[in-house]
């Protein structure tokens, strides 16, 4: 294997076992995990889920092309973007399912010679739960991503017009590992649900939360699976409507099975008043989760050392905010880290790093080369 650092090692265990784990929930009318791939595209971690029988959800259709080309079949894949598809004919020709995010989108399908006579949407419902800071909103008046939920009567009457149902809702609000958040994000959505007739599956979206660092919750799945279920039964009892359901996470699936290596590159102090840095030959361009959401993660570093000493990590780009150790959720504040005593050149490694890491880094900044990307078993 190689073993140059900076790079990522994705553990090919962890994530099948993730998979199996998430194949076996049960719900009432039907369920379907969907990947997120923005959370990891690299190659053998799709195809390992294309091989469990995982169907897909990307976020803009280069993502879909990219899943076509990796061998997944259209009908796997829903699409629901913030940006109107580049190739929308090519796309629903090979019958990928659309989820129009906005009513232009909706407008731009239905204004397609060959669109499909169902149609998802995603629906804004004034609703956001678990947020972790201001950059983590997806519902509510704070975020762009979704149809507003008072022109619901609008985007029925756009796809009647056109002889079209609205049968998969798509809401993504919510995020955390509390099985009563979940319950919440349900009962939000299905109040969604009773206001579109047709619609007999819901995407229920990502988020489960995982435990990276300090106080972070881990999500009990198949807890929050027992809560879908009694809300989706409740629901049938009421209104007769047997709703299957879809989920589709990314860090779920992907988180833990990562590790950065890296190698401390340089340690400089700013005197008995300041702090010691250790300097890695990574930064930025190869992770941004602490830069851009004050995201912490467990980092090691590996030696024999006894003594421990508090370090703030630093990334190697020529900017004051590449850092591995921000105040938890604040990503203008500095902290510190204990860690081994550090000699240049020993490894380093953070932890849990296997979703919106390599796939979200500010890549090409200060032409610093790509970490690499190895599966491991
Ligand atoms: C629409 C949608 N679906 C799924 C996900 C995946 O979320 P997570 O990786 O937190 O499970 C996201 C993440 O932002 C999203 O916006």
């Amino acid at each position: 294997m190689n073993k140059l650092t900076p790079r990522y090692e994705y553990s090919r265990y962890v994530i099948k076992q993730k998979v199996h784990e998430l194949l076996g929930i049960k719900c009432p009318f039907g369920f379907c995990v969907r990947y997120a791939v923005k959370a990891n595209p690299h190659t053998e971690i799709v195809s390992i889920m294309n091989r469990s029988g995982i169907h897909f959800d990307a976020s803009s259709s280069y993502e879909a092309v990219y899943l076509i080309e990796q061998g997944v079949e259209a009908g796997k894949i829903s699409l629901s973007s913030q940006q109107a598809p580049h190739n929308f004919d090519y796309l629903l020709d090979k019958g990928i399912l659309f989820v129009a995010t906005s009513l232009k989108q909706l407008e731009l399908f239905l204004a397609e010679p060959s669109h499909p006579l169902r149609v998802g949407v995603r629906i804004n419902p004034d609703f956001n739960l678990g947020g972790h800071n201001k950059r983590t909103s997806t519902g509510g008046v704070n975020a762009s991503f979704g149809i507003w939920h008072e022109y619901i009567p609008q985007v029925l009457e756009m796809v009647s017009k056109c002889g079209v149902l609205v049968d998969r809702l798509h809401i993504h609000v919510g995020s955390g590992s509390d099985p009563d958040i979940w319950g919440q994000v349900m009962d939000v959505a299905l109040e969604v649900v009773e206001k579109m007739p047709d619609v007999n599956i819901l995407d229920i979206g990502g988020g489960y939360k995982v435990h990276r660092y300090g106080s972070e919750g881990e999500t009990n799945m198949k807890q929050v699976g027992a809560v879908f279920s009694e809300k989706l039964n409740n629901f049938a009892n009421k209104t007769g409507r047997q709703i299957s359901l879809e989920i589709e996470p990314g860090t779920y699936l992907v988180a833990h099975a990562g590790v950065l290596v890296a190698t401390v590159d340089d340690i400089v102090d700013t005197g008995k008043n300041g702090y010691t840095f250790l300097r890695l030959n990574t930064g930025m361009n190869d992770f941004l989760r602490s830069v851009m959401y004050g995201a912490r993660h467990k980092i090691e570093v590996i030696n024999d050392a006894e003594e421990k000493i508090p370090y703030v990590v630093v990334g190697h780009n020529c900017e004051s905010g590449d850092i591995f150790t921000p105040v938890e959720n604040d990503p203008e504040s500095i902290d510190t880290i204990m860690l081994s005593k550090a000699g240049i050149g020993d490894e380093v490694r953070i932890y849990d790093v296997g979703a919106y890491c390599a796939s979200m880094r500010a890549r090409g900044y200060n032409s610093f080369p790509d970490a690499t990307e190895v599966m491991v078993d």
